[in-house]
């Protein structure tokens, strides 16, 4: 007869793994030039993260530091729980993915991936199956035989995200990995770096297409002038200012709803042609319902109703900062 001594001690939620990115303060400065001036983040294990911000705010620079690339001035940095300027260990966790390439010579896209595994001291035999491997998935398998400086852009930038994952990382910083690839390799992009954070690698990815992070990334992490600004506060002040655009085919009765039912209308500058189109600031998905439900009541003929741009661009937007 089982007894209540017998049964298993109930499972303990495993501890969450600690942060697989840390700054704390990070200060970099050119000659007068604050690149990076007071960067805080911390990066969930296992999360895509996006770094947003305008150009010259400091990213490349921050990802650079994170790399273990270039020295910060003042600050902590870990990656993988170690200090990447001063740790070998740590920088052979790291996948560096710059935003652009040098030149490789005559190396041909296979051994480029060739010569960059048997700099991590993978077997010669090991090192060609996972350049093979990697060809594939970045859809290169035909251009193995080629040059690499006869590829083009968008190829070359698919090279270098198969040679930045040829040491398996366990944390990926990526600046502006997307530009220059085509649709296509935009989705395959997304779905390969999705699939490496379910696998539990970390990845930091710089972009300015946030239409993309949008679908991609679980945190945003945003830098204004050399600062990280509190991706919660932005958040949460942006969504709750969001606009949606409303559209009918008979913009008159859809004046007359939103006079009676007192919904505050914005001018659309950005209207598609055809139809009638308006702005209207909603906090939810559900006010949207309710609006939507108030306006099909009052015989609007409304054609559609959808958020304006994504949560990131509305929170970049809201950002206090100009380019530089
Ligand atoms: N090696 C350098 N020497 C002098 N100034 C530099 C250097 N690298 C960066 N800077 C300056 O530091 C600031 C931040 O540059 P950084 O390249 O980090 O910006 P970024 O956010 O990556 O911009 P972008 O979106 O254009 O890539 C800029 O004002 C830039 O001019
Ligand atoms: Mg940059």
């Amino acid at each position: 007869m089982s007894t209540m001594t017998d049964a298993p001690p109930p499972s303990q939620p495993p501890p969450p793994a600690p942060p697989a990115i840390t700054a704390y303060d990070v200060r970099r400065a050119f000659g007068e030039v604050r690149a990076v001036d007071g960067v805080n983040l911390e990066v969930r294990h296992g999360s895509v993260t996006a770094l947003i911000g305008p150009n010259g705010s400091g990213k490349t620079t921050l990802l650079l530091m994170l790399a273990g690339l270039l020295a910060p001035d003042t600050g902590r940095i870990t990656v993988a729980g170690l200090d990447p300027a001063s740790s070998a260990i740590a920088r052979s966790r790291i996948g560096w993915m710059p935003d652009s390439f040098g030149t490789w010579d005559s190396l041909t896209a296979l051994e480029v991936l060739t010569t960059m595994a048997s700099a991590y001291r993978i077997s010669k035999e090991a090192g060609t199956a996972r350049a093979w491997d990697l060809l594939r998935t970045v859809h290169l398998e035909e251009f193995a035989g080629a040059p690499a400086h006869t590829l083009s852009r968008g190829q070359k930038q698919r090279l270098g995200m198969a040679r930045t994952l040829i040491n398996r990382p366990a944390v990926l910083l990526l600046d502006e990995p997307a530009s220059g690839l085509d649709p296509r390799s935009r989705v395959d992009m997304r779905v390969l770096l999705r699939e490496l954070a379910r696998e539990g690698c970390t990845v930091l990815i710089s972009s300015h297409v946030l239409s993309e992070l949008d679908e991609m990334v679980d945190d945003a992490v945003f830098l204004s002038r050399g600062r990280t600004v509190s991706s919660e506060a932005l958040l949460s002040t942006t969504s709750s200012r969001r606009r949606w655009r409303l559209r009918s085919l008979d913009g008159e009765r859809l004046r007359q709803w939103a006079f009676a039912a007192q919904i505050p209308l914005f001018p659309d500058s950005d209207a598609p042609p055809g139809g009638a189109s308006v702005l209207i600031e909603l906090p939810d998905e559900q006010s949207a319902a309710h609006v939507l439900a108030s306006a099909v009541r009052a015989d609007v003929p409304v054609s559609s109703l959808a958020p304006v741009g994504g949560l990131l661009e509305q929170a970049y937007l809201s950002l206090d900062a100009d380019r530089r």
